[in-house]
Order: structure tokens, then sequence, then C-alpha cells
């Protein structure tokens, strides 16, 4: 027990002192509660404000700080500073997450895992915004919305319903790559440590040349990747148990770790598939390019881990967007979504702020909380406190042409790689696969049982055959 005189004095969070924070003011022993009780007043209104609005997706995560060292292999590749030498180090913020449900929701449920990364790199944050699994149910952005709407709780009865994505995937043949590794045990890690990471969407990486590269990112976790069965799933009744595993491995000096690579492809290679479609996946060789280490767990969750706010338009020279139909509109709605959830000077928040010193004329706007001394907040100008332009860092060349439309991919093979998938599992990893997905088909409307078997079929005859059968098999 620490000794009374060692204890801090309790303020009103204007630095007054608080004399009882037992008992509000009354007016005599036994009357009303006064308005004039600033503290009583304060501190519900304080309490009643601590929520903030949750992540619209991926609201449950876990976060931890950590490093990333570089082996100085991807210099030829990228100007990114933070990637030129060997033995490099940067700080890196990481937040693991599910997708659909909310804030407190259980960390067992079949959804894809967020894997965010935060570089502090000298030259500004950099941000790598993927999944757990290397491809998503939808290549443009545009239908977002509705595959996040169709997934999440029935706006009638809140909770989520089967036949609304059943019945979205039936109108969605891309998802059936997707699908097919979320239904298999990846759907479900274990924990966040035994799970590895994708960016998903391609980038572009520009060397000193000038030179162009298609570029995808790999976290491969050092500690395997475990999942969980259905069943064993259903088994785990605390709904934290991927959180509390994170944490507990960190303080207990186990610190997890990831091998970053990245498969490269030029851009005018002739490939049977789009490079900037996101259902796909690349066959280029994995080049690894750095490790990372969790070493240390947030001190205050709400500060570092609600308040993080990662975006796939956080770049540094040497890495530039894609035309990714998807990527694209990731680069406007998660900065978008950030200042709505929390406000616009979201960047200066500590587990923010860049380590790169900042220097711009954006100014004021709420929660402006570091005092900008410089009267020229405008440019150009003559004055000796204005800024100046980084002409060495131009953007890449990229060539463009064709007419404005909406078009939509068309190389659209939906099918080829979730048949190559199934292939590949083992037969226990089928078993598991098509009784996942037989249990929820049977229930579903006919027809879209119908169209997502020939959906199964097409990717391979004997995965169409054998979801069929047991969906039999269950109805019986
Ligand atoms: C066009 C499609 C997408 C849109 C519009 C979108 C939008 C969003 C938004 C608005 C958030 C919440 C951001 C915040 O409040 O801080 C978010 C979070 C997230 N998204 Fe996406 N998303 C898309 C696709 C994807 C894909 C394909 C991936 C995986 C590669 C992904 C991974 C994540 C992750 C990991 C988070 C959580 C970041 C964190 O931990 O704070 N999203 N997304």
């Amino acid at each position: 027990m620490e000794k009374d005189e060692e204890k801090k004095d309790m303020t009103t969070n204007q630095g007054a002192p608080v004399s009882n924070d037992q008992s509000s003011q009354t007016a005599g022993e036994a009357g009303p509660v006064l308005l004039q009780d600033y503290e009583l007043i304060e501190k519900l209104a304080h309490f009643v404000r601590e929520r903030i609005p949750e992540r619209v997706v991926h609201a449950r995560g876990a976060g931890a700080h950590g490093y990333f060292e570089s082996y100085g292999t991807a210099k030829d590749y990228t100007i990114a500073k933070f990637l030129q030498d060997k033995g490099k180090i940067t700080k890196v913020f990481v937040r693991f997450s599910t997708v659909i449900h909310s804030k407190h929701s259980p960390e067992t449920a079949r959804d894809p895992r967020g894997f965010a990364v935060k570089f502090y790199t000298e030259e500004g944050n950099y941000d790598i915004v993927g999944n757990n699994l290397p491809v998503f149910f939808i290549r443009d952005a545009i239908k977002f919305p509705d595959v996040i709407h169709a997934l999440t709780p029935d706006p009638a009865t809140n909770i989520q319903d089967p036949k609304r994505y059943w019945d979205f995937f039936s109108k969605t043949p891309e998802a059936t790559n997707m699908i097919t590794y979320l239904w298999s045990d990846l759907g479900i890690p274990k924990d966040y440590r035994h799970m590895n990471g994708f960016g998903v969407n391609t980038f572009v990486w520009v060397n000193a040349k000038g030179e162009r590269r298609y570029v995808k990112y790999h976290w491969v976790s050092k500690q395997g990747v475990e999942s969980l069965s259905r069943e064993e799933a259903a088994k785990i009744s605390d709904f934290n148990h991927a959180t509390r595993d994170l944490y507990e491995a960190i303080e207990r000096g186990e610190y997890p770790e990831w091998e970053l690579c990245v498969q490269l492809m030029d851009p005018e290679k002739e490939v049977d598939f789009d490079p900037l479609d996101d259902t796909k996946i690349w066959s280029e060789p994995l080049i690894p390019i750095g490790r990372m280490v969790l070493n240390r767990n947030p001190k205050n969750f709400f500060a570092e881990v609600e308040q993080a706010a990662f975006a796939p338009s956080a770049l540094v020279p040497g890495i530039e967007p894609s035309a990714d139909k998807m990527l694209q509109g990731r680069l406007f709605a998660y900065n978008d979504a950030q200042r709505y959830r929390l406000g616009p000077n979201y960047l200066n928040l500590p587990i923010n702020r860049p380590m790169a010193e900042v220097y711009n004329n954006q100014r004021d706007g709420s929660m402006t909380f570091d005092i900008n001394e410089k009267r020229t907040n405008y440019y150009p100008s003559n004055n000796k406190d204005a800024l100046k332009e980084s002409p060495e860092y131009p953007t890449a060349k990229t060539p463009v042409s064709g007419y404005v439309g909406r078009y939509s991919v068309n190389k659209g093979d939906d099918f080829s790689q979730a048949g190559a998938l199934y292939r590949s599992f083992s037969e226990k990893d089928k078993i598991h696969l098509i009784d996942n997905i037989a249990v929820e088909l049977k229930d579903v409307d006919e027809k879209v049982r119908k169209i997502m078997i020939s959906y199964f079929t097409n990717a391979d005859k004997d995965y169409g055959a054998r979801v069929a059968e047991r969906i039999k098999e269950l109805k019986s």
C-alpha cells in the first residue's frame, strides 16, 4: 500500500483541488443537489462522453508496439528510406482486429482478421493496412458497403444471418476464392500471433532509376499459422481470448515476430488475370525484406489502440498506389472515417503523430493543441518563415489512357484460383471447409444454394459435389 502522503492530490480538469469525491453538494444534508457542484457536473459530463464512434468495420481489436528491422534487400526496387539499409530499425505500432462485429464481440468469429502496421519512418508514417487472408471478396470499392451490410447483423433483428450474406455471394461470383479461404479453418485463427498478414491490394514501388514495379506484401508468422475448427472455437468461452493471448505473451517476454516478404511484378508482364484484382493471388517468388517484433504493450487501450488511425494512403516516397479499384476507394475512405471518428486533428494524437517533423500551412480546427508560431501560413511567399517544396520527390510518371467510364475487371476468371486452393487443402481441411459451408447453406433459399454449388463446381467438380452431398446428409 502506498502511504497517503506519496499519493497525488486529486484535482478537477481545471486543476483545482477536490476536497470530497464521494458526496455531491446538496442544499442541507438531505436536500437536492446543487447546480453549482462543478465537480459533480464535470465528472458526469466527461463520463457520458467517454465513447467515440467505433470503427465502422474492424471495431474489435488489440494493439502492440514494436520495431521493424530492414534486411536492406529492397533497395534495388524502392527508394523508401526505411528499407534501404541492412539492420535499419523503424518503430512500429500494430493493430489486429476482427471485421464485422462491434467493439466487445467474441474473437472466435469466422471473419477475416485485420493486420494493420504503422511504420514511424523518418520520411513520414507508412501504413500497411492488411488482413490475414491474401484475397478479398470483391474488387471494386463501390461494392464494399454492400458486402459489409450483407455480413453485418440484420437491420430488424440485429443478428447476423447467413441467408443475407449467401444471398449476396450468390450474386458475387468473384467472392468464391475468398469464401474458400474464409470457410476453411483459416477463417478462425487460433489467436493474433498465429496468423500471417497480407497487404491484399497491389501497390507500386519506384526505385532510384524511376522504374515502377507492382508489389504485394506478405507477413509470415514466426510462430506458425494455427487455426481453430468450428467446434474448437465454440468451446472458447473467453470472448477476449486473442487480445489476452497477445498481451500476456508480450508481458511474458515472448515477443511475437513476423518476416515481411514482397512479391514484385513488372506492370507490363502478361498474366492471365488482372494483377490489380484483389480476389487473386500471384505466383511470384517471396522476397524477404525485413522482420517485425512486437515487444511492448500499450499502457492505455483507448489512447493508443482505439485512437490509432491507419490508412492505405499513408505512403512514403518510393511507394505509390496502383490503379487497383479497391485500393483507390480505400485511399479515400480511411482518412475520411478518421476525420469523423477522431476529428480533423487526429494526426496530432500521440499514437498517430509522425516521427518526422510536420510543416505545412494547414491550420486550426477542433482540438488544435500545438502552438504554431509561424505567421506565414500561405505559399508561395518571400518571407523567411515560409516553407519550401521537395522537388527531389516527384510522383513517378504513370501512363494512363482510355475513356472515362464504369468498367468491370474483364479478365474475370472467378473460379480457377478457388479450385487450386481447394485442391491444395489436406483431406481434413477439405472436410472442415465443406462442413462449414454446408451447415449454413442447408438453411438458405434453394435458388441461392444452387447458385453457390455451381460456383464451387466451377472451381472444382469435387468441391461442388461434396458440398451438395454434405447438405443432403445434413438435411436428412
Ligand atoms: C474499398 C474497400 C474498403 C473500404 C472502403 C474500407 C474501409 C475501412 C474503414 C472506413 C475502416 C475504419 C477506419 C477507421 O475508422 O480508423 C477500415 C478499417 C480497416 N480495414 Fe478496410 N476497407 C476496405 C477494404 C479493406 C481491405 C481489402 C482490407 C485488407 C487488405 C482492409 C483492412 C482493414 C483493416 C485492417 C482495418 C482496421 C485498421 C485498424 O486496425 O484501425 N480493408 N476499413
